[in-house]
């Protein structure tokens, strides 16, 4: 039997009574169709939403660098400086805040002086995924030319306007090579000699890098370190870093899902020195992948994966069932944090997370890793944020993994081919979310009933979020029912609305998706918020997401 674990070692308001038909088109709901409440409490905020939970995450893996985010100067493919329009673009629109580079477990095996100077003279290096790379895989995959590198993932990172988040090297470099990173990074233009390799590759002055993750998943790919050798390693790696006038923020290597002892033994040992060393930590980080759809029969770490495109209603809602555990995970996680550190100066940072499907339904077959975002993932990924929102206090980031033609991916691109995923519309319409003020909202609405393996189970009927920033207050809410609408009379409060949207995000097939031939399947509908006089209602369609922006 493989773990996971086993496998990285080895590898309202006013009014307005609307609903939409199939078609979208806006007609009234009767009030007596009404089966649900939906009750936003403008009074009770639970806190800023931090844009950085709307992060990505971009590793050497497969064709997410080469192919995806990396094109070359000389491309063909329309491209800024080498790095893929397209891509810009579009994650300039959904205002992508901070983007984790360059891994994964690659991080751990990379050297970043491999990746800086000029680009003929950058060495040619085994990737650490070489090992499951498919015959037929491009070169750059197997074998990591180091043309994108540093000063590359930072320019990426100035075109999108977004903050880079580098994970550093522990399980083979010394804390030392940190420490230069760190400098090349950040040191004044001309103060020392790495500055002045930087200057030289056209860079002078400092890329400002704030967040460093300190080594990744080093209960397993990152060392295989148990939660107490590993806290030595991070109090070593953070300590007496050279700050040239930033504030440094290090997010230590956390737990995987449900493992309560690695925060429990990470942040012992921690404070078994001083308290005071968690001012040395900004975050924790935490994993969590949902692969298991098996229904309690495997826990075998590639028996037990679904597919991404081949499934019923019941795997339908046995990955949005693993989508709630999130939240336990985040209350978890966080009450132990709170053992050790009183004050909850350290943060969550989960960054990396999304469904994890088995191989066989690559956009560009070769590509590791890499699975067909359907409508379920849209629905799966809306649930997720709607559960970060929940937890403004304790989450200071999240990156979905990852970015683009990689397990949850935003987008899918190969050559001159590109588009944009159900995943990656979910991220435009909730981008509206970001900064806003996270409000208490409550749900009441009828379950889902439905056969689970020969027994009765069951599912809740509506879900979702709102935040308020200025005068807007943002409404998102997932339908899961694969058949049934839910009409919900939606109510803000003491505010008066005058104006709104809604955009939907929908599809009568819940396997739909988009690819390089039909790039347009699954995409979101807008239509002005009808309102006349009473509470606003609104019809949720079966299997959607829903924005709604009112107007204050
Ligand atoms: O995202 C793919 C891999 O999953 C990452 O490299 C690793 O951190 C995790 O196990």
């Amino acid at each position: 039997m493989i773990s996971r674990r086993k496998f990285l070692r080895n590898s309202a308001i006013s009014a307005g009574v609307f609903s939409f038909t199939r078609d979208l088109a806006a007609v009234p709901a009767a009030d007596s169709d009404i089966d649900s409440r939906i009750e936003i409490l403008l009074e009770q905020p639970l806190g800023t939403i931090s844009p950085n939970i709307y992060g990505h995450f971009a590793e050497h893996l497969g064709g997410v660098i080469y192919d995806g985010i990396w094109v070359g100067r000389n491309s063909k493919v329309p491209n800024v400086d080498g790095i893929r329009k397209d891509l810009v673009d579009h994650m300039r629109k959904i205002k992508a805040p901070v983007v984790r580079y360059p891994g994964g477990c690659f991080a751990d095996s990379y050297d970043w002086r491999d990746g800086i100077g000029p680009v003929d003279k950058r060495p040619r290096r085994s990737n650490f995924w070489s090992d499951i790379e498919s015959p037929s895989s491009p070169s750059s995959h197997k074998y990591e030319p180091n043309e994108f590198g540093t000063n590359e993932f930072i320019h990426f990172c100035k075109l999108l306007g977004s903050q880079p988040y580098l994970a550093a090297n522990v399980r083979s470099l010394p804390a030392e090579e940190f420490y230069r990173w760190v400098e090349y990074c950040n040191a004044p233009s001309g103060s020392t000699t790495l500055a002045e390799t930087r200057g030289a590759a056209g860079y002078s002055e400092p890329f400002h890098v704030r967040f460093w993750g300190v080594g990744n998943e080093s209960w397993g790919c990152g060392g295989n370190f148990t939660p107490q050798d590993y806290a030595v390693e991070f109090r070593r790696f953070t300590t007496w870093v050279p700050r040239f006038g930033e504030e440094l923020a290090f997010i230590a290597s956390g737990p995987n899902d449900d493992n309560w002892e690695w925060t429990r033994g990470f942040l012992e040992e921690i404070v078994r020195k001083s308290p005071r060393q968690l001012r040395e930590m900004y975050g924790l980080a935490l994993h969590y992948y949902t692969w298991n759809l098996s229904r309690g029969r495997t826990r075998d770490w590639n028996e037990g994966k679904g597919d991404a495109l081949k499934f019923d209603l019941v795997d339908w809602y046995e990955l949005l069932r693993d989508a709630e555990v999130m939240d336990s995970l985040i209350k978890g996680h966080w009450q132990i944090m709170g053992e050790f550190d009183h004050e909850h100066h350290v943060k969550l940072v989960i960054d990396e997370w999304g469904p994890w499907y088995r191989p066989g339904s690559e956009a560009t077959p070769g590509d590791i890793l890499e699975q067909m975002p359907t409508l379920r993932d849209a629905v799966f990924s809306a649930m997720t944020l709607d559960i970060f929102h929940q937890h403004p206090e304790k989450i200071a980031m999240a990156n979905c993994a990852q970015l683009i033609n990689c397990l949850n991916s935003l987008y899918l691109a190969h050559e001159d081919k590109f588009c944009i995923t159900p995943v990656g519309h979910v991220f435009d319409m909730y981008s509206a979310h970001q900064g806003g003020q996270s409000l208490r909202t409550i749900f009441s609405t009828p379950k889902i009933n439905y056969e689970r393996d020969g027994r009765p189970a069951s599912f809740w009927g509506l879900k979702g979020s709102a935040s308020v920033r200025d005068k807007a207050l943002v409404l998102t809410v997932v339908n899961p029912s694969v058949s049934e609408p839910r009409v919900a009379a939606i109510n803000v409060r003491g505010a008066t609305i005058s104006s709104g949207t809604v955009t939907v995000l929908t599809h009568s097939d819940i396997h739909a998706h988009n690819s390089f031939e039909e790039r347009d399947a699954v995409r979101p509908q807008t239509q002005p918020l009808e309102m006349s006089g009473g509470t606003v209602t609104d019809s949720f369609r079966p299997a959607s997401v829903t924005k709604i922006v009112l107007n204050l």
